[in-house]
């Protein structure tokens, strides 16, 4: 069902789409046990009722009670974790992997990225609550020395690649209803970063509302529905629903580059991984890193007893699984951890999130959280505990769909250093140093000398890479003097920041 109503008042009656009127909703609403959300319906102004009706037609109420039945009996966390097993994955050459196989992977990616073949997707709807950040997370200042907003960072990965393959990459952005004006606003006063802005294409993932424990919907206001984004996962339905795969699929692109927003380390489109995927025929492709420690917050890629791949999020792993380690080599047995980089086949994504997909769609996860919201009264409920349940997808268990998928190691200090928290682990601080320990590493493989110098930023249109750095630095003359607080720009200027 579409989410615009046709806003036509004829007679006292609102009329939706497919012949359908208001008072017709409001029955469906009543039989479906959800006739509180047109409690207050009468005391509405019209503009009100309008807003009422256009959210309330875009929710699939048959969806609703069958995810309610869910989460009353028990959710979807009945996994057998005990026949689980770890999933196997493409060894890095610096863990014993084949570098030849790496060289034939990144030919093969390159001829596809020539041959304009891929764009690049970033899922950008969060809050980004853990950061107590006020703002789209892709705005928040990223880098050691420039403090360059994430969007921008990914903006120039994604200008560099589409220069050094000859392509203008398309990048696709998805927002939510709570950040999407501001998210396109901060791109329209950054002239988008040195992409065109015909390049960068924004839409909004969809939402979900939020039910009580018997699975009747949480109204936040009188005339407003308490709805909220139906997380990553939704990006698959929201890709197909916005166009956007119809419109890549018809300039020749069927392969997605996928990254979450919070990573400023992320290769956004890696020819290499992208090679893999290709080869492989796989439908969606992942990129694991070996996990720092035991309890460390992330997915683990598992091999389920059927010989389905899953990721198994941090939450949901029996603690002693999580710390399990393999006899003989002491690592830690569930050691591939999810730093939730994907490459998607096209067709797949057509597949899974089309319409037409009621059954492949993929399941939803529940959060029991704190939903404001009004009493029968219409009076604002005072949480003490949470309330309410909200409904979301992730985009990694679309590997239970896919017919192949292909798991690819990484190295972490290349490409993981996320900014989820305000302070200690995962934050801006740690990220930073991790992004400055990149450039030194890079200097010191060019043959420099970098004893105490501690903060260095690499523009990414300078290199992105290792080698492509040491040829860059090489090429140089006279070379920079090395310093503390340095900036390798595209053309290496400004080297130093002075504020
Ligand atoms: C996520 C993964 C975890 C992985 C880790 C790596 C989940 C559930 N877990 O954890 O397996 O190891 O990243 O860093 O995703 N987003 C939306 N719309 C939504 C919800 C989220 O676009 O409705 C985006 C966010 O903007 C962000 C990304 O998804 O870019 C990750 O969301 P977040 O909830 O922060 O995931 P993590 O718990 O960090």
């Amino acid at each position: 069902m579409t989410n615009r109503l046709f806003r036509l008042q004829e007679k006292g009656v609102w009329h939706l789409p497919f012949g359908m009127d208001a008072d017709a909703l409001i029955g469906e609403y009543e039989v479906a046990g959800q006739g509180q959300v047109f409690r207050f319906f009468s005391e509405l102004a019209g503009a009100e009722q309008a807003a009422l009706l256009e959210q309330a037609v875009g929710i699939d109420l048959g969806e609703v009670a069958r995810l309610s039945c869910d989460w009353q009996d028990g959710g979807i966390g009945d996994e057998d974790y005990s026949s689980l097993q770890p999933a196997p994955y493409k060894l890095h050459p610096s863990s014993g992997g084949d570098a030849s196989q790496w060289a034939f992977a990144s030919q093969i990616g390159g001829a596809a990225l020539r041959a304009g073949r891929v764009a690049a997707f970033t899922v950008a709807g969060g809050q980004g609550t853990r950061l107590g950040y006020d703002g789209p997370k892709g705005t928040f200042p990223a880098t050691p020395v420039k403090q360059k907003p994430l969007f921008q960072l990914f903006a120039e990965k994604i200008r560099a690649t589409g220069e050094r393959f000859g392509q203008c990459i398309d990048w696709l952005i998805m927002t939510s209803a709570q950040n999407d004006a501001d998210t396109q606003a901060f791109f329209e006063s950054n002239d988008y970063f040195g992409l065109e802005s015909e390049q960068v294409h924004f839409f909004m993932q969809g939402l979900m509302p939020a039910v009580d424990d018997s699975g009747k919907i949480l109204m936040a206001g009188k005339g407003l529905i308490a709805m909220s984004p139906d997380g990553h996962g939704g990006s698959l339905r929201a890709l197909v629903r916005s166009g956007h795969v119809k419109r890549l699929q018809a300039k020749g692109v069927d392969t997605i580059s996928y990254f979450q927003v919070d990573n400023p380390l992320v290769y956004c489109i890696d020819p290499v991984f992208i090679g893999f995927h290709l080869q492989e025929r796989a439908e969606i492709s992942s990129k694991m890193v070996p996990k720092a420690y035991a309890g460390e917050k992330v997915g683990h890629f598992c091999l389920r007893a059927d010989g389905r791949q899953v990721v198994t999020e941090y939450s949901d792993l029996p603690q002693e699984l999580q710390e399990k380690r393999d006899p003989e080599t002491g690592d830690l047995y569930f050691l591939a951890g999810s730093i939730a980089i994907h490459v998607l086949d096209l067709e797949f994504v057509a597949r899974v999130g089309g319409v037409e997909a009621s059954v492949l769609t993929l399941p939803f996860h529940f959060a029991h959280k704190k939903v404001p919201c009004i009493d029968a009264e219409g009076k604002p409920v005072q949480l003490t505990e949470p309330n309410g349940i909200k409904f979301e997808m992730f985009i990694f268990d679309s590997l239970l769909l896919a017919e192949r998928s292909l798991i690819v190691e990484t190295r972490r200090e290349d490409e993981f250093s996320p900014i989820k928290n305000a302070i200690g682990q995962d934050s801006a601080e740690s990220s930073k140093r991790d992004q400055s320990a990149q450039a030194l590493r890079w200097l010191a493989a060019a043959g420099e000398t970098v004893r105490g110098i501690k903060t260095v930023e690499t523009s990414p249109l300078f290199a992105q890479t290792e080698t492509e750095f040491v040829k860059q630095w090489q090429s140089l003359n006279p070379k920079p003097d090395l310093m503390d607080g340095m900036y390798l720009s595209e053309n290496v200027k400004n080297l130093k920041e002075t504020s």
